[in-house]
């Protein structure tokens, strides 16, 4: 049995941590496996070339296994395709942010996410990655088996975000003077509204004039029937690898929604989009799938300037 099977049901605590095959690491290790998935795929919306060594190095039975004999159903392709888009929304942020002179990025829980070495970033760019140390640890130990170097002037930040992560930031020498793009992909479901809001707030005030922020947020809130009955009209569509992510999102109705936070504490928010709406403004036209899977999602992708 895989580690990533061992470990499910466990219950949250504030001060949890996790290896890139037990609890909250292992989505990270999932979400990676979508990116693999959508980049062997037909017609990718981007390629993420190095998600696939990390789902080897994990040995992780689930995701090798439907890596090497892809499901070709409607169904097994929309996590994916849902991933795809998301990572073409935050390449595209990310150089927009470089487009407009910032050289100063910070990754939030970065997970696998692999743009620090794959994008084109201008010379004299800083990117910082935080997330838990064991995650990081992984990531750079792999890419370093595969020869891969960062685009960018990288720096680990290991830290808790539920701790005073600006600490070890600045340790790292973030420059609160300038300008930075901030990405927050993947990460709120995992916080409760507390730390959400103050994760926010952390990021407000280390950000000069001119910063600018990307969130993409899928609900934790998921309405698991309609899910169930998604399921069952797209076999193939469950490529969770048996998490239950109900034992680790924080399912708080009174969570702030990120755009109004933003507007509220002093950014300019642009107009929100959905994954399908993002998937047209990339020339797609979005499966019936994606459309129903996103009414349970709720997603929402953010981009705001300081
Ligand atoms: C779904 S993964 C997303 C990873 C990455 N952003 C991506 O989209 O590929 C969630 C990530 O959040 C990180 N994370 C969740 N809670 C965290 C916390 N309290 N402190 C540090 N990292 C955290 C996990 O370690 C994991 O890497």
């Amino acid at each position: 049995m895989s580690a990533s099977q061992d470990n499910w049901g466990v219950d949250r605590s504030d001060d949890d941590t996790w290896d890139i095959v037990s609890s909250v690491g292992y989505t990270a290790l999932l979400v990676a496996g979508w990116r693999a998935l959508h980049a062997a795929g037909d017609h990718p919306l981007v390629r993420d070339d190095y998600a696939k060594h990390f789902i080897a190095a994990s040995a992780d039975p689930f995701l090798n296994g439907a890596l090497a004999d892809p499901d070709p159903s409607e169904g097994a392709a929309a996590f994916p395709r849902l991933y795809g888009v998301q990572t073409r929304f935050f390449d595209e942020f990310f150089s927009s942010a470089a487009g407009l002179g910032i050289r100063q990025a910070v990754i939030v829980a970065a997970g696998l996410d692999s743009r620090a070495y794959r994008l084109r970033w201008p010379t004299g760019t800083t990117v910082f990655e935080i997330d838990q140390p064991k995650v990081l640890e992984f990531k750079v130990r792999v890419l370093a088996e595969h020869a891969a170097e960062p685009a960018a002037e990288r720096r680990d930040v290991a830290a808790d975000l539920r701790d005073d992560w600006s600490i070890p930031l600045r340790e790292a020498g973030f420059d609160t003077e300038v300008p930075t793009a901030w990405s927050v992909e993947g990460i709120l479901p995992y916080l409760t509204g507390d730390a959400q809001d103050t994760l926010f707030s952390r990021i407000t005030a280390l950000s000069a004039p001119g910063s600018r922020l990307g969130i993409g947020a899928l609900g934790s809130c998921l309405d698991g029937d309609r899910l169930t009955a998604l399921e069952g009209d797209y076999p193939g569509l469950n490529l969770s690898g048996g998490v239950n992510f109900s034992t680790l999102t924080y399912d708080d109705a009174t969570k702030a929604k990120p755009a109004q936070w933003l507007a509220d504490h002093g950014w300019t928010v642009d107009p929100v989009r959905t994954n399908p709406e993002l998937q047209g403004d990339y020339g797609r036209i979005p499966h019936q799938v994606d459309i129903d899977l996103d009414e349970i999602m709720h997603s929402e992708y953010v981009t705001a300037t300081r």
